[in-house]
């Protein structure tokens, strides 16, 4: 296991399953805030921050394995062969080599952006909240993710002001936009000039569990939130799907280089 520790991300741990492994990735652009950048799971054992000791209670914290109890057994057993060793010290903490990770970005965000302009996605509207407090936005960084349970994921900039309100609301909708809702999708990209609750016309209603749902989508899924991690710019919001709609039939509306317009009528069908 590793636990990486990059400039403006929260603190992750790769590799839980992996007991033969134990070292800290820091990125590099941290090493003059060490001690800082270290703090919410070891701290240095000298200056030189070569090593640190690592706080086992950190690593449960980050471990996205925490909860199944052959994991939690496995991670006991390195703790003690660590102390068999005289690898711990301080309250149990686990000595582990760091590495310094170049900070180097050979994408830049505008080449990454045109990169992702050639990927075709939908559109959707991730909304929350009741009455005033409704809030929505544009999304096409939508997919599935898991079938059983049945879940999807969103991406939302941390920068927009629907960001709060959505990630941490208990339910959300994620509304699938039919080819005929261009309009749709540029209120709820602020494009209009409506904000907050002002975006939400009469075709919206609010479901049995208190999410909006626009009437007229292709199809409406609505979740309860799973995760909320954060990745860079954006949340990455997982939801466990808890009702869906009757979809529509016709075309999607699509994203695809710079551009929202409908699907053909007529896609292949996959088997
Ligand atoms: C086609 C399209 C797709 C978009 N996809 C996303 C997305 O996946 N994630 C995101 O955070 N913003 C996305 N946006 C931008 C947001 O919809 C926009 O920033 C919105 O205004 C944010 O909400 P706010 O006005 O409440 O701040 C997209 C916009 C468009 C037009």
């Amino acid at each position: 296991m590793r636990i990486v520790l990059m400039k403006d991300t929260p603190p992750r741990l790769e590799a839980p399953e992996d007991f033969k492994q134990f070292s800290i990735a820091l990125d590099e652009r941290l090493r003059s805030s060490a001690i800082a950048a270290l703090a919410p799971v070891a701290e240095p054992t000298s200056d030189a921050v070569t090593h640190a000791w690592v706080r086992p209670d950190a690593i449960r914290a980050l471990s996205s394995m925490a909860g199944d109890p052959a994991w939690t057994e496995d991670f006991g057993k390195m703790c003690a062969y660590a102390e068999s060793k005289g690898w711990t010290g301080p309250k149990g903490a686990i000595r582990a080599h760091i590495d310094l990770i170049p900070a180097t970005h050979p994408v830049s965000p505008d080449d990454f952006r045109n990169a992702m302009r050639k990927f075709a996605s939908g559109v959707c509207i991730v909304a929350s909240g009741e009455g005033d407090d409704r809030r929505g936005m544009t999304v096409s960084a939508f997919t599935s993710v898991s079938a059983e349970p049945p879940m999807v994921l969103v991406c939302l900039n941390r920068s927009t002001s629907s960001h709060d309100p959505i990630s941490t609301a208990p339910v959300f909708s994620v509304n699938i936009l039919s080819g005929l809702q261009e309009d749709v999708a540029l209120t709820f990209a602020g494009r209009t000039g409506l904000r907050g609750a002002d975006r939400f016309d009469d075709q919206w209603t609010s479901s049995e569990t208190g999410a909006p749902v626009l009437t007229t989508s292709h199809q409406t899924l609505v979740c309860t939130p799973i995760s909320a991690q954060i990745a860079g710019t954006h949340t990455v919001l997982i939801g466990q799907v808890i009702a869906t709609s009757d979809a529509s039939e016709g075309p999607a509306l699509m994203n695809y280089d710079g551009v929202i317009k409908a699907t053909s009528a007529a896609p292949a069908t996959l088997q």
